[in-house]
């Protein structure tokens, strides 16, 4: 199925079931890639600091807990490269101590990848990077070709949006590549209190609310809808105990909305609601249910000075 046609079908099916659920994968169009950089440089949104926080200040100790010979080319695979800001440390470093490594970016934007690739051939002249396009869920396969030693990046907290279920799969997958003591470094925001968790997905400027009201915004111009956004509004919530940041826009008003496309209406109740995203926090226990009867092990974990944020080293057994 082509990218338009998987989208409106999804629309389609999110906005027919009760309660009403858009996928966040589909923040992430050209306006949503800008938004999202600037999501991470806003005060509220604690994430990226904290970990870049993590990535400057202990370059050496992330690179020993990989146990790599420094002689033998490894491939550093980085999935949902973004901006690489963070990762441009641990680069630098591995590029210092004179490390023989490939690295290769996924990212489903092809623009991103682009940028990114400019930005490292700029900064390390001498860094060998192989970009790679496509969903990561799909182009795992197509990773683990190469018979060199491999390091696979998965950081600021993306797993966070996937389902339990869904996160426990794509670490299974990820598992049954990786040989033995081969590892995983993987980024996740932790378990805190929900006043410091809400704000970073309800800033004062409303960033996150244009972010989350861009889907309403694609789905007009791609699919023909007729939202207007005056009638909805950005409803993000986050309960301590569940550990789970979740989006909502909810309409402000009963309300149709027609979209061409499908050539159909969709009722919304006076403060009904699209779920359009979910955002798990973690402690060592959650990801150790997700690891278990994976070969995955927990063999490190590497704080910031605020224990906002974890970068787990995760080795295969
Ligand atoms: C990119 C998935 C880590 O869930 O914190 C930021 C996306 N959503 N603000 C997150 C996001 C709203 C972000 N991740």
């Amino acid at each position: 199925m082509s990218e338009h046609s998987t989208f409106l079908k999804d629309v389609n099916d999110g906005l027919s079931q009760q309660p009403k659920y858009i996928s966040s994968h589909y923040f992430y169009d050209s306006i949503g890639d800008k938004l999202f950089q600037q999501i991470m440089d806003m005060p509220e949104y604690y994430l990226t600091n904290s970990e870049l926080e993590i990535f400057r200040e202990q370059a050496d100790a992330i690179i020993r807990s990989f146990e790599m010979n420094p002689a033998e080319e490894f491939e550093l695979i980085e999935l949902g490269a973004g901006d690489g800001k963070k990762t441009q440390h641990l680069l630098q470093k591995l590029l210092e101590k004179d490390y023989s490594f490939q690295y290769i970016p996924v990212d489903i934007s092809a623009n991103s990848l682009k940028v990114i690739s400019n930005r490292f051939k700029n900064l390390f002249p001498d860094l060998k990077i192989k970009p790679k396009q496509g969903e990561y869920f799909h182009v795992l396969d197509d990773l683990f070709t190469s018979p060199k030693p491999k390091i696979i990046l998965f950081i600021g907290s993306n797993l966070g949006n996937m389902e339990d279920k869904v996160a426990k799969k794509f670490l299974l997958k990820i598992a049954q590549h990786l040989k033995t003591n081969e590892k995983l470094l993987l980024g996740l925001d932790l378990m805190k209190s929900r006043d410091i968790i809400l704000p970073a997905y309800n800033d004062a400027t409303g960033i996150t609310r244009d972010f989350n009201l861009n889907l309403l915004t694609r789905i007009n111009t791609e699919l023909g809808g007729n939202f207007n956004l005056e009638n909805f509004e950005h409803a993000p919530e986050y309960t301590e105990d569940e550990g789970i940041a979740k989006s909502f826009l909810k309409s402000k008003t009963k309300q149709n909305v027609y979209i061409s496309a499908l050539n159909k209406s969709f009722e919304f109740e006076k403060d009904e609601l699209i779920h359009t995203e979910i955002s798990r926090k973690y402690n060592d226990e959650i990801l150790g249910n997700l690891l278990r009867n994976t070969q995955l092990e927990i063999s490190q974990k590497f704080l910031d000075s605020q224990k906002y944020f974890a970068d787990y080293i995760i080795t295969k057994k």
